[in-house]
């Protein structure tokens, strides 16, 4: 499954991260990259060893971890800290698969989902699109300021030559508690049923059936 959020931080909050880090330090992106997306990424990452950038990246995830529609289709265990990056003209992010396997200060993490919170407005560059190798065949976003896709991370993707102006992104993994995406996927249609029934008629009988097999099912496949 792949999803689309918009809005999913403030337009207070991404005001403020494009003015952080428009005076931000960046470094070139391969320092982060596994040795052979090293040989096809070419962007420049916020250094995280500035105290604002760290603290931006804290309140980010922060912000994810309360959204409903994140945490409902992610199911979120652990996070890996976000990374800001920024491709100027010329700069991609050719075809690769992220690590299956990445350190957090927590320790090791099993990345089950990818995702990218586009921060600058998609008319402001040219190219820059995030392109996702599918079953269903490729597929290209380029979303507006403020919204994340969240991805499987077992996908073949990249980042297309930005050809004119600056693409601004943050990125980030997400080890899910529900490690099989079909069974997430159910899960996540389950509680959008759940959700709408109680929107239309309150806390009915069909409710409290669907609320009790989602939580059925997910005892049967958290790992917590
Ligand atoms: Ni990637």
């Amino acid at each position: 499954m792949i999803l689309c959020i918009d809005q999913v931080i403030s337009p207070e909050l991404l005001g403020r991260v494009q003015a952080t880090l428009a005076d931000s330090v960046f470094r070139d992106g391969r320092e982060t990259a596994g040795w052979h997306a090293r040989t096809v990424k070419q962007n420049e990452q916020a250094d995280g060893r500035q105290p604002e950038v760290v603290a931006l990246r804290e309140e980010l995830a922060s912000a994810l971890q309360r959204h409903p529609l994140f945490l409902m289709a992610a199911r979120p265990r652990r996070m890996k800290p976000l990374m800001f990056s920024r491709y100027q003209e010329g700069m991609s992010y050719g075809n690769h698969v992220d690590d299956a396997v990445m350190a957090t200060p927590q320790g090791a993490m099993r990345t089950d989902l990818s995702f990218t919170l586009f921060l600058n407005d998609p008319d402001s560059y040219e190219g820059g699109e995030l392109l996702i190798d599918s079953t269903a065949g490729e597929q290209t976003y380029k979303l507006p300021a403020g919204a994340l896709i969240l991805y499987p991370s077992s996908t073949l993707h990249r980042v297309e030559p930005v050809t004119g102006g600056e693409r601004l992104a943050a990125v980030g993994w997400a080890q899910s508690q529900v490690r099989d995406p079909q069974q997430r996927e159910i899960l996540f249609d389950l509680d959008t049923t759940r959700r709408q029934e109680f929107e239309a008629n309150g806390k009915t009988r069909t409710f409290d059936m669907l609320s009790k097999s989602l939580a059925n099912l997910l005892r049967m496949w958290a790992e917590v």
